[in-house]
């Protein structure tokens, strides 16, 4: 079976490598020529934690290769995964351009009859609308099936979620494309959810926009209990250990960022509005997740009677550990509000730095360590809870910092080290030491 994955960035890459890893011929195709070099020389153009090793392995073994050529790519596939991007549009809606410019390459270039399959996160319908594209320019002797594939790997562990998902889920309309599909996948030895194309679509939605509200949930709990009284921590774990709940999903913080839960849920929302239907929770979630963002900020600003001047440190830039993803971290709004009230800001991030670098210049200043991060600075913030950040020492605040000031969006040390260290603490959902 010939099998072309459609799009590398993370999920047609990560799939790709992981299908090719237990043994399938897969052909990666992306139209930038600069990808497929990097690719084609074993390195890979995304932050993901053995994926390099996994990339070049499976090229040696000549059952991975990359191209830009689309009639290499389609020619006598049989399988061809869509991992195109749906990028969102300004008013929240995904952008389907890069689906359905795929869908008709994919009608002008295949040589036999195929089964295509969407892993792309799309709206309930896409999946149809693609079969139509594909159809209306199909020559008459070719057949195509439509199967929808969501993803729901995360970044900086794509490729064990890869090999170890919770489930493998396959909607189609067509049972025996269904089950083709399920070969495929047959040595990872995972549970198969099969259902209908509209349902597929609904479960990555409904997968992601839950996975938020729980956030969402556990930072207005924290926020609460900010103001009654009680820990966080403690609460999350009372609360995770009732099976029906679960503990994941219950870190309370500064909030979500990354390029799929803000973007599949405003592209839910807009999909129930577009129906007419006022996904009340949903919009919640959004709004909670915003304020999330700016608590700390606006902690700072209440204990400073003026940022202007003032030296902070920023620790942690990427929207969680693992990756050099940035967007919408909640750093770079923090960055943003800093820059308004004209504070002096030196940030450090073990790998995130390159990318804030292109957006923010020499607005801020980029240290080499935490440690020279925070020398000198009067409050520090912690966003991102890599290793490195969560194991420095509170002696080495202490020690390197003007005031010993920090806000913790992560809860990376415990209350009774910051009281031991003498360290004004404010985290989230927990009472402040000061
Ligand atoms: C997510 C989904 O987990 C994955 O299934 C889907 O396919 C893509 O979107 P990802 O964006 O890589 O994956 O990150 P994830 O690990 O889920 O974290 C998302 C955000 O939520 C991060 O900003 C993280 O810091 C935050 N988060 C997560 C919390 O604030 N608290 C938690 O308890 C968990």
């Amino acid at each position: 079976m010939k099998i072309t994955i459609t799009g590398t960035g993370y999920v047609g890459l990560v799939t790709g490598v992981c299908l090719s890893d237990v043994g399938h011929q897969i052909t990666c195709y992306d139209i930038d020529q600069e990808k497929i070099d990097l690719l084609n020389s074993g390195q890979s153009p995304i932050y993901e934690p053995g994926l390099d090793e996994l990339i070049q392995k499976n090229i040696q073994k000549g059952r991975l290769q990359f191209t830009s050529n689309v009639k290499e790519a389609y020619s006598g596939a049989d399988c061809i995964f869509i991992a195109v991007g749906t990028p969102p549009n300004e008013d929240g809606s995904a952008n389907l351009t890069y689906i359905e410019n795929a869908a008709i390459e994919i009608a002008e270039h295949m040589t036999k009859d195929c089964i295509v399959v969407t892993k792309s996160t799309v709206p309930v319908g896409t999946n149809e609308h693609i079969g139509m594209i594909i159809q209306e320019r199909l020559p008459v002797n070719l057949k195509v099936r439509i199967v929808s594939n969501p993803e729901f790997l995360r970044e900086g562990s794509a490729i064990h979620d890869t090999f170890h998902g919770d489930r493998i889920v396959i909607g189609s309309d067509n049972q025996e494309a269904g089950k083709r599909i399920e070969e495929i996948y047959s040595p990872f030895k995972l549970p198969v959810v099969h259902t209908d194309l509209r349902s597929a679509e609904m479960i990555k939605y409904a997968s992601n926009s839950f996975l938020a509200l729980k956030i969402s949930f556990i930072n207005e709990i924290a926020n609460l209990c900010e103001k009654v009284g009680g820990n966080i921590e403690q609460v999350a774990r009372g609360v995770g250990l009732d099976k029906r709940i679960g503990n994941k999903f219950l870190q309370a913080g500064i909030g979500f960022g990354g390029s799929c839960f803000p973007k599949d849920i405003n592209a839910l929302n807009h999909l129930a509005n577009e129906y007419d239907y006022d996904f009340k929770i949903l919009k919640s979630v959004i709004d909670v997740n915003r304020l999330q963002k700016e608590r700390l900020f606006h902690k700072a600003k209440e204990i400073f009677e003026s940022l202007a001047g003032r030296k902070i440190t920023i620790l942690g830039l990427t929207f969680k550990p693992n990756t050099d993803d940035i967007r919408d971290a909640a750093s770079l709004k923090l960055i943003q509000d800093l820059l308004l009230e004209d504070a002096v800001i030196t940030v450090y991030d073990p790998v995130g730095m390159s990318k804030v670098e292109k957006l923010f210049g020499d607005k801020i200043q980029y240290a080499a360590s935490a440690e020279d991060a925070l020398a000198g600075s009067e409050a520090a913030f912690i966003l991102t809870e890599w290793g490195e950040i969560k194991t420095l020492s509170l002696e080495t605040f202490k020690s390197y910092m003007e005031k010993p000031i920090l806000f913790d969006g992560r809860n990376c040390f415990t209350l009774e080290d910051a009281e031991k260290h003498g360290i004004h603490y404010y985290s989230i959902g927990r009472k402040p030491i000061v």
